[in-house]
């Protein structure tokens, strides 16, 4: 146990109030980013080493932790001797001003041995479990539950791998955090108590890379702050931008924009965590065609290092960060609190919509040849600005349907969409694919999303996904189209669902774009996701047999037919083979020297996070890795 004399009096009232003097012409902090941990305030506690600062950035990583134990192999975990005492964890909520929460499963309501028990209550997480909002609320829950073992699943699942509601993949605590001192303790008491640690934002992470057994997390959804600057003049631009507070979802920066007549670029997920994940994994969105992608368009970020200290990264402060923290993935180099991102004038967007399926005068081949031929369009259309998110979905042997949700022009009226499009129209109508579309023309980006994109389901266990960055090639060269659609083909014919997007990530000279994103994603006109699915029921047996299908037979065939390309990471295969090049392709050397120089101790690990190769999560079922276990670093 840890000897506790915390006073906790004393290091709240110590607790300095700085001002950024760091950017003197940009726009200032949020009011909390300057309310951050002072060096005098920890000097005067009795259990300074419980917070203390890690050495900084470039020097020797410290070697011991509390108590000047030598750093273990594994990260400490809840039944240690060394797990803090029930009143250390009430000191150190005491010093956070109450802000740590004990981890309760959101589906405990469903679990008679829970305190939380509630029939009634069970209904409702029922009711709720699809819909991103409920796992958005959440402190610890994510969107994607088979990697945290499905330990507390709301349904009578057959195929659960624990009986009971246990805690799993879930952290122990969480710190919803409402000022940069917080997520400045929560860091310095992980790294001194050797408990691993999270960030949690939305959960939407198809990895679950919010979650991990035994950590603290730290919670970023009341980071919400939107201010938008109209003016803004630095880091070489000039012109309207927005700051976001980190826990800002995508559809509450489109109404800023919208309400300030301008434009931002984002995700289709209207509950996706713009500053987090989003931004730090690179960012597609239906602008990427027309001005890059997400994190093209940021500026500034400021972030908390994993030594706890308080930076901004910028082109001119910590460049290194600006260019690792900009692409090259979540919860690695710290806990981003707010970055700065340009805005555009408001655009017009047109839309379209249609459905196309087999039938008695549409054969499987037919079908395809519609599918291939909108291919043929990739380039023409995304140079034009054009994005396009669609679907294709086996139902039923040689069955098959298509749906386009929608296709649509950025910064086009009608007038200029429908020329652009219609020969591919006709091509199906000459194929004799009858469609019946629907075109829209919105005056702006908020109303084409709130018009066209349909909300999405999520929470289920029973299925997962993998991607690929298909380049430009593979759809403009007709040998390598024929050999692509047949890989794409024998996967929908085996079972998968494919979630494609028609995006380019366009050149931007007014945003710096020498960043850490994919190049994969630099290259490409086809992002294509493909899910496997399995029934409720399945053994354990089952899904890993189905799981691995979707790795190494159809994903193979994809990769094939792409030597060299990429995948997204944050819309990627937990399984993903030779994950380093392609979730980071060429640039992971750089990224990781930089991961070991501000991370020497591993204080921030997530599954294919740049230096996740030198840990390995303990007790995980073959080919299904689950965040149940004790983190330890590899032997
Ligand atoms: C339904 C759905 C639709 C999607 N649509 C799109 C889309 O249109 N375009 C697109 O590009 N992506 C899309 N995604 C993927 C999405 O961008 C990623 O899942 C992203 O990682 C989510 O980030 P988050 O912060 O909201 O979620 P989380 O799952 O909470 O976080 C994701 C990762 O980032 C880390 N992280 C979060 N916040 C911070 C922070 N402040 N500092 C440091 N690390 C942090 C977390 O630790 C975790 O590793 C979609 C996902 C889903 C489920
Ligand atoms: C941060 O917020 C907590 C909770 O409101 C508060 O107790 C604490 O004093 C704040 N920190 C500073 C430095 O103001
Ligand atoms: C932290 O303190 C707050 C306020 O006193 C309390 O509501 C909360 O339950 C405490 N958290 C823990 C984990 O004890
Ligand atoms: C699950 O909980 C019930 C009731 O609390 C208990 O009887 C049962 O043994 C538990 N099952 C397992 C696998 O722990
Ligand atoms: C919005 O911006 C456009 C140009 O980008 C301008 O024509 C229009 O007048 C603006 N509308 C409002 C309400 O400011
Ligand atoms: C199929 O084609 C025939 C002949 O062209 C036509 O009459 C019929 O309406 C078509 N059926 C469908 C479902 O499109
Ligand atoms: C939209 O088009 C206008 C000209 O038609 C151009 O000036 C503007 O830069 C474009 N905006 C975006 C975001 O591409
Ligand atoms: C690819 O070419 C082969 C051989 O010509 C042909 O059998 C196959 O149908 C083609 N595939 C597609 C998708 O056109």
């Amino acid at each position: 146990m840890v000897a506790v004399n915390l006073r906790t009096t004393a290091l709240t009232a110590a607790l300095a109030v700085l001002v950024d003097q760091t950017t003197a012409t940009c726009p200032s902090r949020f009011a909390w980013e300057n309310k951050v941990l002072a060096q005098q305030a920890i000097d005067s506690t009795d259990n300074a080493e419980l917070f203390s600062f890690g050495p900084v950035e470039g020097t020797p990583a410290n070697t011991k932790i509390i108590g000047g134990l030598p750093r273990p192999r594994c990260k400490t975990f809840p039944g240690d001797t060394h797990w803090p005492s029930n009143s250390v964890w009430n000191l150190f909520n005491q010093t956070l001003g109450g802000a740590l929460i004990k981890t309760v499963p959101l589906a405990a309501p469903c679990y008679s041995d829970w305190p939380q028990y509630d029939a009634a209550q069970c209904e409702y997480v029922k009711t709720n479990w699809n819909q991103p909002r409920f796992h958005v609320d959440d402190p610890t829950s994510a969107m994607f539950p088979l990697w945290q073992g499905k330990t507390c699943m709301p349904l009578d699942h057959p195929s659960q791998i624990y009986d009971n509601c246990t805690l799993g993949g879930y952290a122990s605590y969480s710190v919803a955090v409402t000022n940069v001192s917080q997520i400045q303790l929560a860091i310095n008491f992980a790294r001194a108590t050797n408990i691993r640690l999270v960030v949690k934002n939305t959960g939407h992470d198809f990895a679950d890379k919010s979650m991990g057994a035994g950590s603290l997390s730290v919670w970023t959804h009341k980071l919400k702050d939107i201010q938008y600057i109209p003016d803004y003049t630095c880091n070489g631009h000039s012109g309207p931008a927005f700051r976001l507070g980190s826990g800002v979802e995508t559809e509450e920066v489109y109404q800023a924009a919208e309400a300030n007549n301008v434009t931002v670029v984002g995700g289709e997920c209207r509950t996706v965590g713009m500053a987090g994940g989003y931004i730090a994994g690179g960012g597609h969105s239906p602008m990427s065609s027309l001005v890059g992608m997400g994190a093209d368009q940021v500026l500034s970020l400021d972030v908390v290092l994993p030594s706890g200290r308080f930076v901004t990264a910028s082109e001119t402060s910590y460049p290194e960060l600006y260019w690792a923290l900009r692409g090259g993935g979540g919860s690695t180099y710290g806990v981003v609190t707010s970055i700065t991102v340009k805005a555009y004038p408001q655009i017009p967007v047109s839309t379209l919509g249609f459905l196309f399926a087999t039938s008695p005068n549409v054969t499987a081949d037919t079908f395809w040849a519609g599918v291939e031929a909108y291919t043929t369009y990739f380039d023409t259309f995304s140079a034009a600005g054009a994005y396009g998110y669609w679907l294709i979905v086996n139902i039923g042997p040689g069955q098959f349907f298509f749906s386009m949700n929608p296709l649509w022009g950025g910064n086009m009226t009608l007038s200029q969409f429908q020329p652009l499009i219609q020969p591919f129209l006709d091509n199906l109508a000459g194929l004799g694919i009858p469609v019946d579309p629907v075109w829209n023309e919105y005056p702006s980006l908020y109303q084409a999303h709130s018009g066209t994109f349909p909300p999405e389901n999520v929470g289920g266990a029973d299925n997962r996904a993998a991607s690929r960055l298909f380049p430009r090639d593979n759809f403009n060269n007709p040998a390598k189209r024929n050999e692509t659609m047949d890989a794409v083909r024998y996967a929908v014919e085996s079972g998968g669902v494919v979630i494609g997007y028609n995006i380019r990530v366009a050149p931007n000279s007014a945003v710096n774009q020498a960043n850490s994103i994919n190049p994969a994603w630099r290259e490409t006109t086809g992002f294509f996701i493909l899910a496997t699915a399995w029934p409720a029921d399945a053994s354990a047996a089952a899904i890993q047999a189905q799981s691995n299908m979707l790795t190494n037979d159809w994903m193979a065939r994809w990769r094939q037919v792409s030597p060299g390309a990429g995948s997204y990471m944050s819309e990627g295969d937990i399984n993903e083979p030779d994950w380093q090049q392609s979730f980071y392709g060429s640039h992971y050397a750089r990224l990781l020297q930089l991961k070991k120089k501000y991370d020497p101790t591993g204080l921030f690990y997530a599954h294919t996070a740049v230096g996740s190769e030198d840990w390995e999560v303990e007790g995980q079922l073959p080919g299904l890795p689950t965040q149940n276990g004790r983190l330890c670093r590899k032997l």
